[in-house]
C-alpha cells in the first residue's frame, strides 16, 4: 500500500511540473535575488523590552486568545545572530523582515528609541557581513496603538504624514545599508481583512459581520484605508527621491497580495466575473500606482464610497512604485455573483460589492492548498501584460504545514520547486521578475493560523526554553538549489522521495 501511495504521488508530482523543464540556480540571472522573509512581530518577540511599546498586533493577538500571540515568537530579537547564521549556512542570498514601527520610535513619532535603532542596525550589519541583501518592509500589520487610539489609524489621512516620518527615519538610518523598501505589506488584503472582514488587526468591521468587531464599517473603511495606504506610500516614495535616492541608490516599491484567479467554468458570466475580480483585487491599487487612478469598474459599482484621488495626488501616486511586490501562495477559482452594492450599507462589504465567489481548487483548505504552479504563471503574465511590465519580487510564496509534525517536509520541497519553474517560465517570457522569498526562513507566529500552522524552513521548538532551531528539508534542500548542487527536474524529485520513505508523516 504505502509503496503504491507512494509510487502514485510520484507520478502526480512528475505530471504537475511536467511543463516545467529541468532548471537550475544558474538558469536565472545572476543578480536576481533568491531569499526568505520574516516580519517583526511574527519573529522578533521582546515586545515589552527594550522601550518597544504596543502596535495594534499586539492588542488584537491579546484580544483572542485561542491562537496565541507573538510576545516571545522566535525570539530574534536576541537570537537574531543564531538565525543569520543559519541564514549564512542555507546560502540565502538575501532576507526580508519588516522594522516594528513601536520599537524603533515608541510614541509612533518623535523621540527614536536608541536600542530599537541599535537592533535594526546590528541586525542589517549582521545580514551584510554575511553577503546576505536585506529587503525591509516598513509596514507589516503593527501600527503604533497610539494613532489607533488618538485617530483611527489608517483610515485617517493623519497616518500619512506619520507613516512619512516614520519612513524618513529609516531611511536616514539604514539607507546606506538597505538598497530595498516596500513600504506596505500586502496593502489590498491589508485593507480587506483589516477593515472588511475583521480578521486581522486591528479588527474592524460592520456590526452584524461574522467577527464581532468592536468598530469599524465595512462598507467605506476597506477604500478609505486603501486609498490612504496608496498615499502613504506614494508620499514616502517622493520623499525618498528628493533626499536620499540619489546617495543611497535603492528602490522603492509596494506590494499587494495576489491570488491567482481562474473563472469556475467557460460561461460568459464567469469569465464576467473574473475580470471583475481582478479590477477589484489587483487593479484597485496597481492601476493607480501605474496609471494614476481607480479601475473604472470599480468607481462605477463604489460609486461615492471610493475615495476621489486630487490632481495633485494623481501626481504623486502615479509612478511612485519602483517595483510591484507580490504575496503569491494559490490560484483559487471564481464563481459568477453579481455585485450588490444596492444593498443596505449596513450589509456591504468589499465582497458583495466585488460579486463573485472565490472557491478553493481541489481539496484545498483555507490553511492547506494545492499547489498551482501555472496559477502564478499567469499572474506574472498578467501583470507584465496589463501593467507595463514593471520590476517584480516576489515576496513571500511557501506551503504551510501542521507545525512540527515532520522535519521531512518534501511536500513543501514540491510546491517551492515548482513556483520557481513557473517563475522562470514567466521570466523566459519576458517578466522583469528579480527576487523570490520563500515565506517563511523559520517558523513564526503566523496572523491567522497562530502556532498551528507554519511555513519555515527551520522548525522552532516553541516548547523547548530555548526556542531551538532544526532544519527541514527544505533548507538543505534550497541551499542545494542554490549552491548549484540541485538541479530541479524529475530525478531530483525521485531522489527526494528515495530519501524520505518511511519517515515522513505525509
Ligand atoms: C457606514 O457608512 C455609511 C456611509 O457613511 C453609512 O450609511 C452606514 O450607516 C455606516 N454603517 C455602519 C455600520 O456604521
Ligand atoms: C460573536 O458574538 C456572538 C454573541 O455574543 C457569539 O455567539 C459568537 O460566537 C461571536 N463570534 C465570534 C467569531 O467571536
Ligand atoms: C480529495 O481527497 C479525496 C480523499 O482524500 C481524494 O479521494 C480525492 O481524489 C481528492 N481530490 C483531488 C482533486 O485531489
Ligand atoms: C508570452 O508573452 C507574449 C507577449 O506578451 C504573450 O502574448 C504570450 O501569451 C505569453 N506566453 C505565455 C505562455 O504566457
Ligand atoms: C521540544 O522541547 C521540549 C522541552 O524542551 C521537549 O520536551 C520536546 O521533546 C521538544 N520537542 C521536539 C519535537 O523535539
Ligand atoms: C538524498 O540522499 C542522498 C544520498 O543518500 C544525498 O546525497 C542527497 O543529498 C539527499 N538529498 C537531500 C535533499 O537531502
Ligand atoms: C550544497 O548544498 C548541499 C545541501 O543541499 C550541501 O550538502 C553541499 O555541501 C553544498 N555544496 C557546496 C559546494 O556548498
Amino acid at each position: 500500500m504505502q509503496a503504491l501511495s507512494l509510487f502514485i504521488n510520484f507520478l502526480l508530482i512528475v505530471l504537475a511540473i511536467g511543463y516545467i523543464d529541468a532548471f537550475t540556480r544558474n538558469d536565472f540571472p545572476e543578480d536576481f535575488l533568491f531569499g526568505a522573509a520574516t516580519s517583526a512581530y511574527q519573529w522578533e518577540g521582546a515586545v515589552d523590552e527594550d522601550g518597544r511599546t504596543p502596535s495594534v498586533w499586539d492588542t488584537f493577538a491579546h484580544s483572542s486568545n485561542y491562537l496565541g500571540n507573538g510576545d516571545i515568537a522566535c525570539d530574534g530579537y536576541h537570537k537574531y545572530k543564531e538565525d543569520v547564521k543559519l541564514m549564512a549556512e542555507m546560502g540565502l542570498e538575501a532576507f526580508r523582515f519588516s522594522i516594528s514601527w513601536t520599537r524603533l520610535i515608541p510614541n509612533g513619532r518623535g523621540p527614536i528609541n536608541p536600542k530599537g535603532l541599535l537592533f535594526y542596525k546590528n541586525l542589517i550589519k549582521e545580514l551584510r557581513t554575511h553577503g546576505i541583501e536585506p529587503h525591509v518592509t516598513l509596514y507589516h500589520y503593527d501600527l503604533p496603538q497610539t494613532f489607533e487610539d488618538d485617530y483611527g489609524g489608517w483610515i485617517n489621512r493623519k497616518i500619512i504624514e506619520d507613516f512619512t516620518a516614520f519612513a524618513d527615519v529609516c531611511f536616514r538610518e539604514f539607507g546606506d545599508d538597505v538598497k530595498l523598501w516596500t513600504t506596505i505589506n500586502e496593502a489590498n488584503i491589508f485593507a480587506i481583512s483589516s477593515y472588511s472582514e475583521g480578521f486581522a488587526p486591528p479588527g474592524h468591521c460592520s456590526p452584524n459581520s461574522l467577527f464581532n468587531c468592536s468598530t469599524g464599517n465595512s462598507s467605506t473603511e476597506p477604500y478609505l484605508a486603501g486609498h490612504n495606504m496608496l498615499l502613504a506610500h506614494a508620499s514616502a516614495s517622493k520623499l525618498y527621491k528628493l533626499k536620499y535616492k540619489n546617495k543611497q541608490r535603492g528602490t522603492i516599491g509596494f506590494s499587494i497580495y495576489a491570488f491567482g484567479l481562474t473563472p469556475y467554468s467557460n460561461s460568459k458570466e464567469d469569465e464576467v466575473a473574473t475580470e471583475r475580480a481582478k479590477d477589484f483585487l489587483f487593479g484597485w491599487m496597481l492601476k493607480p500606482l501605474v496609471f494614476g487612478d481607480y479601475p473604472d469598474e470599480m468607481k462605477r459599482i463604489l460609486g461615492s464610497r471610493l475615495p476621489i484621488f486630487s490632481e495633485e495626488e494623481l501626481e504623486l501616486v502615479k509612478g511612485s512604485s519602483d517595483f510591484i511586490g507580490i504575496i503569491h501562495y494559490t490560484t483559487v477559482y471564481v464563481k459568477n455573483s453579481s455585485p450588490t452594492p444596492s444593498l443596505l450599507p449596513s450589509r456591504q462589504n468589499f465582497f458583495t460589492d466585488m460579486g463573485g465567489v472565490t472557491i478553493f481548487m481541489g481539496n484545498s483548505t483555507f490553511f492547506e492548498w494545492d499547489a498551482v504552479p501555472w496559477g502564478l504563471e499567469r499572474v506574472l503574465e498578467y501583470i507584465k501584460q496589463s501593467y507595463n511590465n514593471p520590476p517584480i519580487y516576489i515576496l513571500e510564496n511557501g506551503k504551510p504545514m501542521k507545525h512540527g509534525s515532520t522535519l521531512q517536509d518534501t511536500p513543501r520541497i514540491e510546491y517551492i520547486q515548482a513556483y520557481i519553474g513557473a517563475m522562470l517560465n514567466a521570466i523566459k517570457n519576458r517578466s522583469d521578475t528579480r527576487g523570490y522569498f520563500v515565506w517563511s526562513m523559520i517558523d513564526v507566529y503566523e496572523l491567522l493560523s497562530g502556532y498551528m500552522y507554519s511555513y519555515g524552513m527551520y522548525d522552532v521548538n516553541f516548547s523547548d526554553p530555548g526556542l531551538k532551531r532544526s532544519p527541514k528539508l527544505s533548507a538543505s534542500w534550497y541551499t542545494g538549489f542554490l549552491n548549484g548542487t540541485v538541479d530541479v527536474g524529475p530525478q531530483a524529485i525521485t531522489r527526494l522521495h528515495s530519501n524520505i520513505s518511511g519517515s515522513s508523516s505525509f
